[in-house]
Parts: C-alpha cells; sequence; structure tokens
C-alpha cells in the first residue's frame, strides 16, 4: 500500500467486536505495510496480542501531556509505547470539541509523545461557519502554532479533517484538500506527510488517493466494518 491508512475505532467497537476486526485486518493484510489501527485506550492491549508480530501498527487516540504521575483518568504515553503503539493522535476535532484546549496543550501533548517514541498524527481542521467565511487557513494556522518548531517533518503527521466532513457524509473537494495540503508544507516543511480525513469510503477515496500530495487517510466509521473497510483498502492497494 503506498498510502498509510489509519484506522480510528473512536469508541465504536466492544472487547471482543475489536479483536475480531483487528484479526481479520491482519489476515487481509498478509505481509502489506501501511495499516494502522487506532482502538480505544482500554482495549490496546488485546488488539495489541493479536497483532504482534504482523505487518499491522496500532497507536492511540489521545495520550496525556505528561509521561506518568499524578494525572488520575490520563492515559500514559510511556505505557502507550510499551503496549506497542507508534502513533497517537493529537487534537482530534472530536476532543477539541469535548474540552476545547490550547495550541499550546497540544503542542506539549505531541512534544512528551515525541519524547516516548511515539509519533503524533496531528490533527487540524476548520468547521463549516469558518470555511464559509474564508478562514480555514486562518484556523489551520492557530491550530499548527508552534508545532513547527517540535520535529522534524519526519516525525509527524499532520491529518487535515474538515470538521463539517467528520462522520458526516460530506467529503471536501480535492481542490480544497491540495490546496491546504500545499499550505501546511509552506508552515511545517516540504517533507511533512499529510493524511487526509472525513467521512472516506471505497467511493470517494481513489480520487485523494490520486494526489501526490496527499500520504494518506484517517478513517473512522468505515473502518469499523470489514465491508466497508475492505474495499476502500481494495481501492488503495490497486491506486
Ligand atoms: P469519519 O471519521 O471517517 O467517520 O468521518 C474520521 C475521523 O474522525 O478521523
Amino acid at each position: 500500500m503506498h498510502k498509510k491508512v489509519f484506522c480510528n475505532w473512536k469508541t465504536y467497537l466492544g472487547v471482543g467486536e475489536t479483536q475480531t476486526l483487528a484479526a481479520e485486518i491482519v489476515e487481509y493484510a498478509g505481509s502489506a505495510k501501511g495499516i494502522v489501527l487506532l482502538p480505544s485506550a482500554e482495549v490496546l492491549e488485546s488488539v495489541a496480542q493479536v497483532i504482534e508480530g504482523t505487518s499491522v501498527e496500532m497507536g492511540a487516540q489521545v495520550s496525556s501531556t505528561h509521561r506518568s504521575g499524578a494525572y488520575t483518568g490520563q492515559v500514559s504515553p510511556e505505557n502507550l509505547h510499551t503496549l506497542g503503539c507508534r502513533y497517537v493522535l493529537v487534537g482530534h476535532s472530536e476532543q477539541r470539541a469535548a474540552a476545547p484546549m490550547s495550541a499550546a496543550h497540544f503542542m506539549q501533548q505531541a512534544t512528551t509523545a515525541l519524547e516516548v517514541g511515539l509519533m503524533p498524527v496531528i490533527c487540524v481542521g476548520e468547521t463549516r461557519e469558518q470555511r464559509n467565511a474564508g478562514d480555514a487557513a486562518v484556523v489551520v494556522r492557530e491550530q499548527l502554532r508552534g508545532l513547527e518548531a517540535i520535529a522534524d517533518p519526519d516525525e509527524f503527521f499532520i491529518a487535515y479533517e474538515p470538521v463539517w466532513a467528520v462522520g458526516t457524509g460530506e467529503t471536501a473537494t480535492v481542490e480544497d484538500v491540495v490546496q491546504m495540503c500545499e499550505y501546511i508544507k509552506s508552515i511545517m516543511g516540504e517533507r511533512t506527510a499529510i493524511l487526509y480525513g472525513g467521512s472516506l469510503t471505497a467511493e470517494n477515496v481513489g480520487a485523494f488517493a490520486e494526489q501526490p500530495l496527499i500520504s494518506g487517510f484517517l478513517i473512522g466509521g468505515a473502518s469499523t466494518k470489514v465491508t466497508t473497510l475492505f474495499p476502500i483498502l481494495d481501492v488503495l492497494r490497486s491506486a
């Protein structure tokens, strides 16, 4: 697979379902690299058992700004790494909506993740109102503030996910996404790998996959069932 595929399972799946789906994906993938599972924190260990020694990788949906310590209810990035995670989402729009946090908070989360050996996948994107007002670039600029200084472009991904496209059935146009990729690279560096996410399906993923500026995809709802995920992976395998 030329493009990386991150499967953001959110909290859609039960423990048993998660293990079954992970096993089915391992079988589908065979030796093909590029698939990353992002289960919710409480099922990471069971997924780790299923993917051990296979080509499928794992990441977490969130991690604390602190490596470890007196932080009740948080998720230790050190433990995530020990469990086999290689990636962690930073600032997914559903998290930003649940508890608004500053760019400095996400910068700290990314910094700590890097320190323990996790690759941050930094999620950015504007709301419908912000796009209609012509503010998409300004919003993304603000969400990236400070991050350009913390890491080498080889050490993180940026996921461009317009908020209005996440879980809604709407997708951004390929032109708008390419334009945003160019803008993000102008800030973060040319080598920055950018993912697109937002209501991806087997029907719409092909057009994005043709774009060299898009390095991969962050897939939510459609990644939680083999009947919707495998057709997407089939498209990407032949792209
Ligand atoms: P979606 O979610 O594919 O269900 O729109 C994407 C995401 O939240 O990363």
